[in-house]
């Protein structure tokens, strides 16, 4: 979710109404996506790079964090909505750490919209803690591991791979959102400020997404072969 600065500058607001006005975006966001089925949602609120950033700024993101969290919890579990923090929490204070924790426990048997909330999260880190882990419980395989031991170690192992990366604000990078399983996701990159990112943009992406073939490493003619069988 990127540009909610540069949306507050060209109105002269400071940065954090574009934070505060982003927060909206997601509310509305979560509505078109349980409204066109969509099975899982993920948003990267803050990256472990993030904390560089100034300290008010930090701050503020995470009182912004706790207030949505407290407001926003009980209307998702109405909505049957599953939410899920992926990211390493041991950095943020007791009081949000709890509050995730209640957020998760009380959405948890949820069979709606999965919404995952990236935040502390780095696509690296989550690599490594899952090697980590992976080596831990079977140490016995060392030197012979595949894909399918790391991978139930990973944040998300309880979602398929993505099937479309987006990216507002301009920027055509993926900073270290999740490396491992972006492998064969669709990339969308829009100039739109993530605060401008309303239903409309959201089906231009879903648009161009469906013009898309994913061949996964096949060719088109193996394709249609599939497709006509
Ligand atoms: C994204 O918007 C919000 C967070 C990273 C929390 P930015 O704050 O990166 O906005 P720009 O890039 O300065 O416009
Ligand atoms: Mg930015």
């Amino acid at each position: 979710m990127d540009g909610n600065g540069r949306w507050a500058r060209k109105r002269f607001l400071p940065r954090i109404a574009g934070h505060k006005r982003g927060v909206e975006v997601v509310r509305d966001l979560v509505k078109q996506c349980i409204k066109l089925k969509v099975a899982y949602l993920t948003l990267f609120a803050f990256s472990s790079e993030n904390w560089r950033r100034p300290a008010e700024e930090v701050s503020f993101l995470m009182g912004l964090f706790m207030q949505a969290l407290k407001r926003e919890v009980a209307k998702l579990h109405q909505n049957n909505i599953k939410l899920v923090m992926i990211g390493d929490r041991s950095r943020f204070d007791a009081a949000l750490i709890q509050e995730i924790e209640a957020s998760e426990l009380l959405t948890a048997n949820n069979t709606g919209l999965v919404l995952t909330i990236a935040a502390n999260y780095g696509g690296r880190w989550d690599v490594l803690q899952a090697v980590n882990k992976m080596q831990q419980a079977l140490p016995q395989l060392a030197g012979h591991y595949r894909e399918e031991h790391l991978t139930p170690y990973l944040s998300m192992s309880y979602a398929p791979e993505p099937d479309l990366f987006i990216r507002t604000g301009g920027e055509t990078r993926i900073s270290n959102f999740l490396l491992w399983q972006l492998a064969y996701t669709e990339f969308y990159f829009t100039d739109t400020l993530w605060p401008d990112f309303d239903e409309e943009a959201v089906n231009l992406a879903i648009n161009s997404y469906q013009k898309r073939e994913r061949r996964f490493g096949r060719t088109s003619e193996q394709l249609e072969v599939n497709k006509n069988a």
